[in-house]
């Protein structure tokens, strides 16, 4: 069995999508183990699920500006990575732009997560966004990091139908059902050495 893969998730809250990917990264066959969970918010609920499931968890103060961190935070989430041997970071509602040593460090080596199809409604509220410009169809993107917000090459999307009665939570909450499936699908896609980033396009091999 080759060896396996070393992923830090990021996440600032709730955490369902680091349950997705941990839960995954279980399964016998999966290239992939998640070795650390980092969150800037000692009250995320992703800590207690590191808790119950045994993973490694760091909270670090990333300071008091809104969706910033400092380049300390960042020094010190590369730090905690590099020791853990991490190959690839995961964001899952990570609710802060990645600058700094981080990004330098794991550039082409980093993915989000977006409850849109990207381009369109980058940014915060994007279940709210899709469903004020009225589009029939949204969805989830796994992307690469880049040093935008929400820019970086596409590597998987899944489609949800938008109904005419649709509220922000019921829309949401059928996006995420989509994320869990398509977050893990793109770390094992990564995980086995399958994508290949041309430009703007990834490419799968
Ligand atoms: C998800 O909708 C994700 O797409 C966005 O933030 C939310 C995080 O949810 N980036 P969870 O914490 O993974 O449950």
């Amino acid at each position: 069995m080759p060896e396996k893969m070393n992923i830090a998730v990021l996440a600032s809250g709730r955490g369902s999508n680091f349950e997705a990917l941990a839960i995954a990264a279980l399964k016998e066959d999966s290239p992939a183990r998640i070795v650390l969970l980092i969150t800037d918010s000692p009250g995320a609920g992703a800590l207690r699920i590191a808790e119950r499931m045994a993973i490694e968890a760091r909270v670090v103060e990333c300071g008091p500006k809104r969706g910033a961190m400092t380049s300390e935070s960042s020094f010190t989430m590369r730090e905690f990575c590099i020791r853990k041997g991490v190959n690839l970071v995961c964001l899952a509602g990570f609710m802060r732009i990645i600058k700094g040593p981080l990004l330098d460090e794991f550039a082409g080596r980093m993915m989000n997560i977006h409850p849109a199809l990207l381009p369109s409604f980058k940014g915060l509220d994007a279940q709210r966004q899709a469903l004020d410009f009225g589009v029939k169809y949204s969805g989830c993107t796994v992307h690469f990091v880049d040093g935008g917000i929400d820019t970086g090459p596409i590597i998987i999307q899944r489609i949800v139908p938008v109904k005419q009665d649709d509220t922000e939570e019921n829309l949401a909450t059928r996006i995420l059902a989509e994320e869990h499936k398509a977050y893990p699908e793109a770390v094992r896609l990564f995980a086995e050495g399958r994508l290949y980033v041309d430009g703007r396009r990834v490419i799968i091999r």
